[in-house]
Order: structure tokens, then C-alpha cells, then sequence
């Protein structure tokens, strides 16, 4: 199938002080870079235990890459996907703040996390290759995968399922969900930024996180509390009902936050 020129060509990315790290990553010659998520040692669990090996995978939201050299070094043959500086951010449009500036700040915060991505590419020689858009137009010369992966990143689109659906398309076997779970220990690390309207005492509810009283302009990255139960009913809809949901404990901040796991196999053939 001809490509169309959809894959992004290698960046020889050199300077560390220009790149985002979302994850935390031990860098070869740089040493512990990065603060915000630290998947070390527990991304297998984070992928719901799937075996990747000579499998291909789209990885939806793929970020600075710590999942993507996992996979890739499990043996997967991944396709990293993400938001180029020319994609805006499903922003929530919060009347309140200035959504245009947050708009522009993340477009920078973007570019430096590709930039990130394309070091974690040359300094582990990851075989992974990139294509940017958004995950609202995956583009179907992408081909198909056997696995998809939308880790972390449901939670911030404005249409979640419409996003799944896109993956699903190109999906011949396995769909990996993950997200942080609604119901979260005392003190855990995202537990005190979900807001104690959508920690969800209701099994399957979706709730919707802006709310008019938000003060911080943070809360324009996110749109949803999305339970296990919802992505579990979401990937029956579109023929994965062979599911299992896992829970992992992922350090964000140095703190321990549980997130779920869903693995959805195809029972309904691709059309
Ligand atoms: C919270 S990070 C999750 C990173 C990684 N998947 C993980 O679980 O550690 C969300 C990622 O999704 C990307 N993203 C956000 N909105 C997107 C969209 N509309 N289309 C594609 N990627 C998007 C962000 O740029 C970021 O890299």
C-alpha cells in the first residue's frame, strides 16, 4: 500500500534542554530526565500484560516515547502517533481563561515533546517510526496493525469514542486501553486533580471534568473521568467483547496512581 508520505523523516534531535519529557527516562549519556510520569519497570503491566512480539502497533498519543521504545524493544514494530506543533489540542473552551494563549503554549509544549521522541528514537536506535495528525483523522494509509494502544489519552479528546472508532479501523486483533481510574486511593498522585465531582461513585458513569468554578487554566487539557466499565462497553460496540481490565499503579509526581487497563480482542471481523 503506498504510504503516502505520511511518516515523518528522522530529526537528529541533540540538545536535551530543547526536548519535554513526559516520562521520566534513564537517557544514555544524559542520565534521569523528566518528572512527570515514571513507567519504569511496570509498562508491561501498563499494556495490560499483552505479548507484542513481531506484532504491529499503532500507539495513539505516543508522547516522548518511553512506551514506544518499550514495545519497540519487546519486539514490536510500532507506529508511533501524535500532535505535531501544527495540530491544536482538543482544548475545553473555558470562557474564563484565555483559551488562544493555552492554545499557543501547547503548541510549543508539543514541538518539544517531539522533540523528545525523536531523541529517545537515535539513543535507543528504535526501529518506530512517527506520523503526526490527530487522532479525530487517523490516516488509513497508516495500513493495518494488530494491536492499538491509546494510553493516557482518551481523557483528553473531545470525542474519546469517535477517536477509538478510528483506531479500530485499522485494528486487526487487540485494542489496549488505559486510563487513570476514577476511584483513587487516599493520597494517590493524580487522585487530588481529578475533582471530587467525577471521582465516580457510580460503576460505568462517564463523567464530564470541566466545570465553570475550575480556577486552574490546567483544566483545559482535559475533558473526561472515563471508567473501565465505559471503554469495556465502548469496545464490545465495535466488536473487541473478548476483554480483560487489569490495574496497574503508575508514579505520577512521585506518587503512586492506579490506572486501569483494557484489553479488547476482535470478534467481529474487520470490514
Ligand atoms: C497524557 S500523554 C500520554 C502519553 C503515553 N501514551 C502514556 O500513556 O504514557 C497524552 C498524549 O496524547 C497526545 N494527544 C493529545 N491530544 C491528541 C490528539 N487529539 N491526537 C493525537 N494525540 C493527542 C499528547 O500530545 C500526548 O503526547
Amino acid at each position: 500500500m503506498d504510504d503516502g508520505g505520511i511518516y515523518e523523516a528522522p530529526r537528529q534531535v541533540e540538545d536535551v534542554g530543547d526536548c519535554h519529557f513526559y516520562h521520566v527516562m534513564d537517557l544514555p549519556g544524559f542520565g534521569v530526565v523528566g518528572g512527570e510520569w515514571d513507567l519504569r519497570g511496570r509498562e508491561h503491566a501498563y499494556l495490560g500484560g499483552e505479548p507484542l512480539r513481531g506484532r504491529r502497533v499503532l500507539e495513539l498519543g505516543t508522547a516522548s516515547g518511553a512506551l514506544c521504545r518499550f514495545m519497540d524493544e519487546q519486539g514490536a514494530e510500532v507506529v508511533g502517533f501524535d500532535l505535531s506543533p501544527e495540530h491544536s489540542w482538543d482544548m475545553v473552551p473555558f470562557a474564563k481563561f484565555d483559551v488562544d494563549a493555552l492554545i499557543a503554549s501547547s503548541r510549543e509544549h508539543i514541538r518539544r515533546l517531539n522533540n523528545a521522541w525523536w531523541l529517545v528514537h537515535r539513543l535507543f536506535n528504535l526501529r518506530a517510526r512517527l506520523v503526526h495528525g490527530t487522532a479525530h483523522h487517523i490516516p488509513a494509509e497508516i495500513g493495518p496493525v494488530d494491536v492499538s494502544t491509546a494510553c493516557a489519552i482518551l481523557l483528553h479528546l473531545r470525542d474519546p469514542f469517535g477517536a477509538l472508532a478510528n483506531a479500530a479501523r485499522l485494528t486487526r486483533e487487540t485494542m489496549i486501553v488505559a486510563d487513570v481510574h476514577p476511584e483513587q486511593p487516599e493520597g494517590a498522585g493524580l487522585g487530588s486533580a481529578v475533582p471530587r465531582h467525577a471521582r465516580s461513585p457510580i460503576p460505568g458513569a462517564v463523567y464530564l471534568l470541566p466545570n465553570p468554578v475550575c480556577e486552574d487554566p490546567a483544566g483545559a487539557f482535559a475533558w473526561w473521568s472515563l471508567p473501565p466499565e465505559a471503554i469495556g462497553q465502548f469496545l464490545g460496540v465495535l466488536g473487541f467483547e473478548d476483554q480483560s481490565v487489569t490495574d496497574s499503579f503508575q508514579i505520577f509526581q512521585g506518587k503512586p496512581t492506579r490506572m486501569y487497563t483494557v484489553v479488547g480482542r476482535r470478534t467481529r471481523p474487520l470490514r
